[in-house]
């Protein structure tokens, strides 16, 4: 079902633009385990993490994306007045997803009903955050965002609040990744890098791009 097609309601931000590279973005959308550091006051904290060893890598020659699934959590009164046909329990099959070398699905979820023992039932509802990344120069971007979803369509405070901690977190990401640009900057080209497991996915989707850049003749192999 896409963006246009009935059933979705669609948020639109205002454009942003950040001192630092595009790359540097779109790792960071891959990069889960920066949201502990990053955004504790709006996002999420350690209870949140999510382990590099539970997610899974799903890449075609369309699309790369890395998913996780939420364990089962009792419903309450909050899920109860998102989720039209809620029963007793919900699961969440959460995703970040690049569809081709600028957009990137930061993080989508897939809501579920489900059993206390971790089956998942019929989809409650779906829901997209999007993050359009174009380049202006060699080290600084356009960022666009928007959410979509295709549950409580016509809950104005649900769209309000969701749009008010995007924001948050957009100037929370500029702030990090303007300062990473700025040492980037310092250091000159950078070759040795440490990563770690929490990393797969940002440096699995930096192989993708490269790839993609270097079949299309847009940059030259190293
Ligand atoms: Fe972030």
């Amino acid at each position: 079902m896409g963006l246009e097609g009935p059933g979705w309601r669609v948020d639109v931000a205002p454009p942003r633009r950040l001192a630092a590279r595009a790359q540097l973005l779109i790792e960071n959308l891959f990069d889960q385990s920066h949201i502990e550091f990053v955004h504790p006051s709006t996002l999420g904290n350690a209870a949140a993490r999510p382990d590099p060893i539970a997610t899974e890598m799903v890449e075609t020659e369309t699309r790369f994306s890395v998913w996780r699934t939420v364990p089962p959590m009792a419903a309450d009164d909050s899920s109860r007045a998102v989720f039209d046909g809620l029963g007793d329990y919900l699961m969440a099959r959460i995703r970040v997803e690049l569809l081709g070398v600028s957009l990137v699905n930061s993080v989508g979820s897939q809501t579920f009903n489900a059993t206390a023992d971790g089956q998942m039932l019929d989809l409650l509802g779906e829901m997209n955050f999007l993050h359009g990344v174009t380049p202006e120069t060699a080290t600084s971007t356009h960022y666009f965002t928007a959410a979509a979803r295709n549950f409580a369509r016509d809950a104005d405070g649900i769209s309000a609040a969701l749009m008010a901690r995007n924001d948050g977190v957009v100037d929370q990401d500029i702030a990090v990744l303007e300062a990473v640009e700025r040492h980037l900057d310092a250091l000159g080209d950078v070759r040795a890098e440490v990563t770690f497991a929490s990393d797969a996915g940002a440096m699995q989707v930096r192989r993708r791009m490269e790839r993609i850049l270097t079949q299309d003749g847009l940059v030259r192999a190293a």
